[in-house]
């Protein structure tokens, strides 16, 4: 965990405006600066970043954040690489993590390993520029050098020890660590890759972290790979994800193919928004980094058996990615061909075509299990059952989850409620639907303070003075709350919002504080001063309402006095006067 306190002090340092203008063009409008919204397509600026409340929020799409939030989103980083990458650029130091697991590595060895595969990729990039055999081959199979450059490919030259040549300590742990040497039984240490193309692998923040190396004929194995290091987690990383964001973000969409060679023949003509899974099947954590970025993604395998295959463990491993409103597809090529082929075969326009009539996820699945039972048959529909049930059950997507389960009674011509039972969906149907929560929230007045906290959280300092009744029952409004009053009473300075938003970061709170965004940003128009007038109106609405309350228990137990015994009776009635009890009573 990074302390808390830490990324306040992290947010009140960095300028948001400076680390998004580095990303998006950014126009002065007023107070405010605004852009075309890099998280939807659109024609005019909706997308706001204020300097003041160090925070940013589109009008379209909803997007919102801190600067923090901003670098998760747009570059897809995890929290603590936004984190790192802001703190170096302002020369904190991130605190050490104790609580780690146990095995992970200090930074200064990350930035060692980062800093030895740099040097690597340059050699290699440098070597290919030396090698005629090397750019015969790459000419060979139809790239330029500006594609080549752009996804910084190389050349590992035919030698045991090239590296020799970069690295002054040939022996160093290091190199071995980041899975460029390697060291064989007698202790003799070799280069792993030799006379092969090299095709770097670069991670969101734009280090290289591997390398997949190819050779140059028909010898085996084709394609040797880094290791796992610390650095390289096959199942998170995706080839060519760097190079593509900003044509994902453009075309809406994101391909996913299979080979190194075949995002790199995507760019080359013309289409840059694909990615490579890396030799692996497609995990759930890629889908999810891949939803970061965009809505949609397309699965594109070869159209051969294997390909069949890599397509259904990607449908699995995308089911509880899945949300309504985004998409996974699945186009499928012609047996023989893979992306790279086949463009060169059949050309772009003939690959965009296919590209549109690329099958949804949902119609993938329920195709697959219907060639895989015969629905004519009572065991047939059985099976189909059987084999959707668990699928279904895993789809995180419940408008999507229904659809299916209506088609599925369609197919099977068994009544939707019959094919729910069989799947295990029995909530009752009459159980009333609990009311939108827009709807219970707005009656809920610590959601209504708490949304004038977050338009202007200058008056979050006074409400965590005000001693604010606590209600009968807790909302999350109310929770949210008073959370963050006690998170604020901690800080040094006036919280913004951006701050209180990293405050919530990952608890129960954040969801609703989203849901909220547009209130407040509705807020934002009215002065500090009128927010003021209106959380002390509130407040002393809340007071009110805790007063009553208090009186109604007080008459009820008065009430009830009558029934109670004689000593109990005496000593309620001395509590209720405030007098001290009776020692002995
Ligand atoms: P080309 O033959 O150059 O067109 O390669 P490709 O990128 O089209 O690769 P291919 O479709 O043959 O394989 C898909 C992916 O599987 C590759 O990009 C590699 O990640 C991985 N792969 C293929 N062959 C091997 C191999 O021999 N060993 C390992 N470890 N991975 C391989
Ligand atoms: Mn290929």
């Amino acid at each position: 965990m990074i302390p808390k306190s830490f990324v306040q002090e992290l947010l009140g340092r960095v300028d948001i405006a400076d680390v998004i203008e580095a990303y998006v063009p950014l126009k002065r409008a007023g107070s405010n600066l605004v852009a075309c919204c890099p998280f939807h397509t659109e024609k005019s600026p909706s997308f706001t970043v204020s300097p003041t409340k160090q925070f940013y929020h589109c009008f379209g799409c909803g997007a919102h954040g801190s600067v923090i939030g901003f670098l998760m989103e747009h570059s897809g980083m995890s929290f603590v690489e936004a984190v790192k990458e802001l703190a170096g650029r302002v020369g904190l130091a991130v605190p050490e993590n104790r609580s780690s697991a146990a095995g992970a590595s200090p930074p200064d060895r990350i930035d060692e390993l980062l800093e030895v595969m740099h040097r690597a990729a340059a050699f290699y990039k440098a070597e290919l520029k030396k090698s005629e055999r090397a750019i015969a081959y790459l000419r060979n199979r139809g790239l330029t050098g500006e594609i080549a450059a752009r996804f910084g490919l190389g050349y590992a030259p035919n030698h045991w020890q090239s590296l020799a040549a970069v690295f002054e300590d040939y022996g160093s742990g290091v190199l071995t660590d980041a899975g460029l040497v390697i060291s064989n039984e007698a202790g003799k240490r070799y280069d792993r890759f030799r006379d092969r193309i090299m095709y770097p692998i670069i991670n969101q923040r734009g280090y290289v972290i591997g390398f997949g190396g190819r050779v140059l004929d028909k010898s085996e194995p084709k394609y040797l790979n880094s290791p796992e290091t610390v650095l390289f987690e096959k199942g998170h990383e995706l080839y060519g994800l760097f190079q593509a964001r900003q044509a994902i973000r453009a075309a809406g969409r994101v391909l996913v193919v299979e080979g190194y060679m075949d995002v790199v023949a995507l760019a080359q003509f013309g289409i840059a928004n694909a990615v490579a899974t890396l030799g692996t099947a497609t995990t759930p954590a890629q889908v999810h980094k891949l939803f970061r970025y965009t809505e949609e993604v397309v699965f594109c395998f070869d159209g051969d058996a294997a390909g069949r295959r890599a397509a259904w463990r990607a449908l699995e491993n995308s089911l509880e990615q899945l949300q309504d409103g985004k998409q996974v597809k699945f186009l499928f090529l012609p047996p023989e061909h893979d992306p790279d082929s086949f463009l060169r075969a059949e050309g772009k326009d003939r690959f965009e075509q296919l590209l549109t009539e690329a099958v949804p996820l949902s119609t993938f699945m329920l195709r697959q299990l219907t060639e895989r039972a015969d629905l004519g048959t009572a065991e047939g529909v059985a099976k189909f059952l059987q084999d959707l049930r668990p699928l279904v059950k895993r789809m995180s997507a419940p408008i999507l989850a229904l659809v299916v389960r209506k088609r599925a009674a369609e197919l099977t011509g068994l009544l939707p409620n019959e094919v729910d039972q069989r799947l295990g969906f029995t909530d009752s149907p009459r159980a009333a639907p609990p009311p939108p929560a827009a709807r219970r929230r707005c009656s809920d007045p610590y959601s209504r303070l708490l949304e004038r906290a977050l338009a202007e959280p200058a008056l979050l300092r006074d409400l965590a003075h005000a001693a604010l009744p606590s209600p009968e029952t807790h909302t999350a409004g109310s929770r949210a709350l008073f959370q963050l009053l006690d998170q604020c009473l901690q800080l040094q300075e006036d919280p913004t919002l951006a701050s209180v938003l990293e405050l919530l970061r990952q608890t129960e709170a954040e969801q609703l504080v989203g849901e909220l965004m547009p209130a407040v940003q509705d807020l934002q128009k009215l002065s500090k001063a009128e927010l003021a007038v209106e959380v002390a109106g509130l407040v002393e609405h809340l007071r009110r309402r805790s007063l009553q309350a208090d009186a109604a228990r007080t008459l009820a137990s008065v009430r009830s006095m009558g029934e109670l015994s004689g000593p109990t009776r005496e000593s309620v009635l001395r509590a209720l006067s405030g007098a001290k009890p009776v020692k002995g009573n």
